[in-house]
């Protein structure tokens, strides 16, 4: 049998019963393919309930406020994937009169959907033959045809895509091969795989090849950029902090923040520094004495290493614009602000 054949029919009886796969409505197929583009499926499951039960429908995405929509985003990060979700709805209730695009080259024209998503919607919910290439499949694809061209090139990504295409063209049920691809590369075709139980083993040329750890290949990678995050956790004497929120285009967009001073090390003892005095006297906080708390942690995203500290500080007076302690849980913090905030103040 075929390789998308044998794939095929794999999927067909082992593939996991998910929430999204109850049914073929387009607009539950996004939220989860959008959900899981940065989350493994299981973390994804919960988040993608949630997101459903809340807004179980286009028309009641699009009609939410943006905060509430970040709000079931919490904790999974990448929050523009929300912001665009609810634009995206927006677009569909408002300008296509709430009928969801059922093809791949209306799909892409929405906001925050590019070549995967429209691959993975369009195929699974409408039947076109638009091969999907994630993480998943360049790992099964490369490995299975004993390709070495780095998968994080526009070259590798292009020849796999090439391939998907090929394949897909020669079975019943894109969508299904699609998935099967995903679902094999999730399950079995693993960074470390097992490959003695794979039922390709006799036919994939990267294990022929004694290959498997070093297919799929990388290019050298740069180094992370690093970043130095030093947040100023003002207390006075009720209980009140302040909060920003982040209006730059740059990690976490638009979601609250305390009072931050970036620097380009790491800072031993805010206060005494050029930067705070400036910050406090701008904001008219006098601050009690000299001594700060401060609470350090490094925090890993793909493309930026953060190290983060939190300086708690007492002020003198009270802050006029200061929100309580214990009314932080209502705004949308990122995952590390969210964190300490759990741990040391509440
Ligand atoms: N990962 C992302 N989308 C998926 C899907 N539809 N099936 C399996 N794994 C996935």
């Amino acid at each position: 049998m075929s390789f998308e054949n044998q794939l095929v029919k794999w999927y067909t009886i082992n593939k996991r019963d998910l929430p999204w796969r109850k049914n073929k409505d387009p607009y539950r197929v996004w939220i989860s393919e959008i959900i899981l583009q940065q989350t493994r499926v299981v973390q994804g499951i919960k988040y993608f309930n949630n997101f459903i039960k809340k807004f179980p429908t286009v028309e009641s995405l699009s009609s939410s406020e943006e905060s509430e929509v970040l709000k079931m985003w919490k904790g999974l990060g990448y929050y523009n994937r929300a912001i665009n979700l609810h634009k995206s709805a927006k677009e569909i209730s408002n300008s296509l009169n709430g009928l969801f695009p059922n093809t791949y080259d209306e799909l892409i024209k929405l906001k925050g959907i590019g070549d995967y998503t429209a691959s993975a919607i369009s195929s699974i919910c409408f039947n076109e033959y638009n091969p999907v290439v994630d993480g998943n499949v360049l790992r099964l694809l490369s490995r299975y045809y004993g390709i070495k061209i780095p998968i994080d090139s526009v070259n590798g990504q292009k020849g796999i895509k090439e391939i998907g295409k090929k394949l897909i063209n020669k079975v019943n049920n894109p969508g299904d091969f699609n998935q099967a691809m995903m679902e094999y590369g999730a399950l079995l075709c693993t960074p470390f795989p097992d490959c003695e139980s794979c039922i390709f083993s006799s036919t994939c040329i990267a294990f022929k090849n004694n290959e498997v750890e070093i297919i799929p290949a990388k290019s050298i990678k740069k180094k992370l950029k690093e970043r130095f995050l030093n947040y100023l956790v003002f207390i006075d004497s009720e209980q009140h902090t302040i909060i920003n929120k982040r209006i730059n285009k740059d990690i976490w967009y638009k979601l609250d923040e305390f009072p931050l001073i970036e620097s380009k090390a790491e800072i031993k003892n805010i206060i005494i520094s050029d930067e705070f005095k400036k910050l406090t006297s701008t904001k008219f906080i006098t601050i009690k004495n000299q001594k700060e708390n401060i609470y350090r942690l490094k925090h890993i995203l793909s493309h930026q290493i953060l190290y983060i500290s939190f300086h708690q500080i007492l002020v003198k007076d009270c802050l006029e614009s200061g929100i309580h302690l214990s009314e932080l849980n209502n705004y949308n913090f990122p995952v590390p602000l969210t964190n300490f905030i759990n741990k040391l103040l509440i």
